[in-house]
């Protein structure tokens, strides 16, 4: 089957998060199966200024956006059996950053328009276009528009996949004839209306093929208005055709057995690499050199649904015992502000590092114990796949795909791979974190079992890759 995946964001080209792991890695892997993708991206200026010479420039026409006529470039590059094209308009994209703008709408609305006119000139017309997140949910809703009048996309099939429908992209009603060239029937109709709005999530939820949640938790959560964000009833109605199918993370990237950046490679057979690691992270951090204090970690942005009021509320305690604490990402300033605070205030015990490194995050993952995820909603997660990888032992809240990827430790049986919690309750998290501590200082021959069973556990792409391919052939019989 041909796939045409389009995503706003993809490793190693252009990334924010976690969408772009998976961009990065799900089409090399759907490739392994048999299927023919393409990958379709904006060419921001951080592509551009990486890969510029690499790409083979194909062609330049004008696109249609409602009144306006846009230039726009397409460029090629393959890399993994992947074609990967670039969608070029300086004016959108030659900017520092990938979103934030005041004209995302246009930007994005842009971009969705222009992949819908190119997909016509591509060697392989697409069975299948896989979309991903708000930014590119107008593409569903061109091509169904476009349908009506041009056989040409009759036949294709169409996927949303929700990373995190925090995001939905809301925007006002005006914007639906104006900016994006469609007519009223999208919005009299209910496909993107939203309270006195449009919202563009809305449309590819009711109008794609099939829906997909990135891991089996979340796809239930979303049922509920805890986690839907307004959108329940609208995933609650699109239920017969939802799925969760859980991430899996590039595991020739993340692999403490060749990996780069780290101070000394290990494996699970020997693990003495990992000790270095340490001790490089507790140098280049400023944290007192102790091999047997355990390091609590976090990589994270630094926002609420990361469940950083946990932290916030129970730090102190944590520090009572015999433990450090490192803490890499940047966000929001309260948080920015508490953890200066925390260094300051145990010295050689917390470190803290507010901003993005990725050679840094993977000293982290390597370097460190003990993984802090207590998140108020985690649609996947990726680091505390990664995490696990390299031996770090994950300390989750219960929810969406943390749940799908960590068992509670059991002491009885020493079944498990890491830590967890149910509620969101800063009591809760810092009773478990306590229990992973103790586990580390008491019983380190459980500690080093349950390391050695995370470092083993599977989270290659394999098996998700075989369920996204089921989900198009369904799709295309
Ligand atoms: C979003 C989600 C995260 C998920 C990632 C990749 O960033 O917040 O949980 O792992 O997308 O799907």
């Amino acid at each position: 089957m041909n796939i045409l995946y389009v995503a706003s964001e993809a490793a190693p080209f252009c990334k924010t998060g976690g969408l772009a792991d998976v961009a990065g890695s799900l089409p090399p892997s759907l490739v392994r199966k048999g299927d023919s993708v393409s990958v379709i991206v904006p060419l921001y200026q951080s592509v551009a200024d990486q890969f510029h010479g690499e790409l083979e420039f194909v062609k330049w026409t004008f696109v249609r956006l409602a009144w306006r006529s846009v230039y726009c470039g397409l460029f090629r590059y393959e890399k993994d059996g992947v074609t990967w094209y670039f969608v070029d308009n300086e004016y959108y994209f030659r900017r520092p950053e990938l979103y934030g703008y005041y004209d995302d709408a246009e930007r994005f609305g842009f971009f969705s328009r222009a992949v819908t006119e190119l997909m016509r000139e591509f060697t392989e017309k697409p069975d299948v276009v896989h979309c991903n997140d708000w930014q590119t949910a107008l593409v569903p809703i061109y091509i169904h528009d476009e349908a009506v009048r041009d056989d040409f996309y009759k036949s294709i099939r169409t996927v949303i996949t929700i990373h995190n429908i925090e995001y939905q992209g809301r925007y006002g009603r005006e914007l639906l004839e104006e900016l994006f060239g469609l007519a009223s029937g999208w919005y009299d109709g209910g496909t993107l209306a939203y309270e006195d709005g449009i919202n563009l999530l809305k449309g590819a939820i009711v109008n794609s093929d099939a829906v997909t949640a990135v891991s089996p938790t979340y796809a239930q959560e979303l049922k509920y208005a805890y986690f839907a964000h307004g959108l329940e009833n609208v995933i609650a109605m699109c239920e017969g055709k939802l799925s969760g199918v859980l991430n899996g993370i590039d595991e020739k990237s993340f692999d403490p057995r060749a990996d780069k950046s780290i101070a000394a490679t290990y494996s699970p057979g020997n693990m003495a690499g990992k000790k270095k690691c340490k001790e490089q992270l507790q140098q280049t951090m400023g944290l007192q050199v102790k091999p047997d204090t355990p390091i609590v970690a976090m990589v994270t942005r630094l926002v609420p649904h990361k469940g950083l009021d946990l932290v916030c509320e129970t730090l102190d305690s944590i520090m009572e015992k015999d433990v450090q604490f490192v803490v890499l990402g940047k966000g929001e300033a309260q948080y920015e502000a508490f953890f200066n605070y925390a260094r300051a205030r145990y010295p050689g015990r917390v470190a803290v590092y507010l901003g993005y490194s990725d050679a840094l995050s993977r000293q982290i993952y390597a370097g460190a114990d003990l993984f802090l995820m207590p998140s108020k909603s985690e649609p996947c997660g990726l680091s505390q796949m990664i995490a696990m990888r390299y031996g770090t032992i994950p300390i989750v809240r219960e929810t969406g795909g943390l749940k799908d990827t960590v068992r509670p430790y059991q002491s009885w049986n020493g079944e498990g791979n890491g830590f967890s919690f149910a509620n969101y309750n800063a009591g809760d998290m810092c009773h478990v974190v306590c229990e992973a501590i103790d586990l580390y200082h008491n019983n380190p021959d459980a500690f080093k079992l349950l390391q050695k069973r995370d470092m083993n556990e599977d989270f290659s792409w394999k098996r998700s890759a075989e369920e996204y391919h089921a989900i198009y052939e369904k799709l295309c019989k």
